[in-house]
């Protein structure tokens, strides 16, 4: 998609200019790594978007730009640690490459300079974009805990499983959107209609991100293919693996997740994928997705902006939706 590349340009320009690796280093390398590794700035750019489709200059929206981008990648620091992920972007996870401890304090630096980015914003401005912002990261943090809570549950339901993702993603791509559109100091109404569509795209986002995790091209996908099995992670596929799975493929694969040695994986990731595919849980994930960009897509036509702009929008999620990594 050609517009992303120059919301991606303007957004990595300001980045470069904003970050610096002052003492301790062991602080602020690994800050500057993950940062630096670069990743899709899908949020960013939808917070400068959200700014450009209502009128107001993305420019205007870097700083909470750099706050969102600055946030998302504390989150993944961590996440990296809760999930042991050892790979991020095709390259070491910070704590892999450094060590637990570097990961976690690193991390909380980063979640302290997103908040230092709001700083420049006048004082009505500085408190919307904080309140959201705030509201925004607790219920990340909310959906983590479900998320890890999961692991050890067997009877998380198809609404537990989309309430989770809501909270730990896809409020952030809907708080991407409206910050910009509180720059562009849009009324509640057009707000929330932009939250709800960033809201509705992050649900199929983390179910895309879902099934890259199962069935990525290891070359390119940029994390460890298999990972979310290896941990016993309740995703989609695997609830819906449970609901349309015939008895023997259900007991299979609650065996294969009850194990507690999550590095005695041989052949769990395979035979979990068959599962996957032969109960049909891989197809009803993907028509899921679509699904849920088609209603994403409906609220779109309920925003005051130009049919250009719209068409922006629409093209965002299809580039979403057809993303491999
Ligand atoms: C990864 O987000 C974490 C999820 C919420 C799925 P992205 O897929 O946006 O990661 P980067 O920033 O592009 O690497
Ligand atoms: C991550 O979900 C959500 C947050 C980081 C808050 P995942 O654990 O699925 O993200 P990846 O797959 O590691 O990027
Ligand atoms: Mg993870
Ligand atoms: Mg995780
Ligand atoms: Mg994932």
């Amino acid at each position: 998609m050609k517009q992303l590349a120059k919301y991606n340009q303007l957004f990595t320009e300001y980045l470069e200019q904003n970050t610096r690796i002052p003492e301790p280093r062991n602080l602020y390398e690994p800050i500057q790594y993950i940062l630096n590794l670069g990743g899709k700035r899908i949020r960013p750019i939808l917070t400068l978007i959200g700014s450009d489709i209502f009128g107001i200059p993305p420019e205007q929206a870097l700083p909470a730009a750099l706050a969102i981008e600055i946030f998302h990648n504390f989150s993944l620091v961590h996440d990296d640690i809760m999930d042991a992920a050892p790979l991020r972007r095709g390259k070491d996870t910070v704590h892999s490459k450094w060590d637990i401890n570097t990961g976690i304090l690193s991390g909380d630096a980063m979640l302290i300079q997103a908040y230092q980015c709001f700083e420049v914003y006048d004082s009505k401005l500085f408190q919307q974009l904080v309140n959201l912002f705030s509201q925004t990261a607790l219920e990340v943090c909310e959906g983590q805990q479900y998320d890890i809570d999961f692991e050890t549950r067997n009877d998380v339901t198809e609404n537990e499983y989309l309430k989770m993702i809501t909270y730990k993603t896809s409020v952030l791509i809907g708080c991407a959107f409206q910050m910009g559109s509180i720059i562009a100091d849009q009324d509640k109404k057009e707000q929330k209609f932009i939250y709800e569509y960033g809201k509705l795209l992050g649900i199929a986002f983390q179910l895309q991100d879902d099934y890259l995790d199962a069935f990525g091209n290891p070359e390119t996908f940029g994390k460890q293919v298999g990972g979310d099995i290896i941990e016993n992670k309740k995703t989609y596929l695997y609830i819906k693996a449970e609901e349309l799975g015939n008895l023997s493929q259900v007991k299979r694969l609650h065996q294969l997740y009850s194990l507690k040695n999550k590095i005695d994986n041989s052949g769990k990731i395979e035979i979990t994928q068959q599962i996957f595919n032969e109960s049909g849980a891989t197809e009803a994930t993907l028509d899921t997705i679509k699904n849920y960009t088609n209603k994403a897509f409906d609220i779109v036509e309920k925003l005051k902006i130009s049919d250009k702009n719209k068409k922006l929008l629409i093209d965002f999620g299809i580039y979403l939706m057809n993303r491999r990594v």
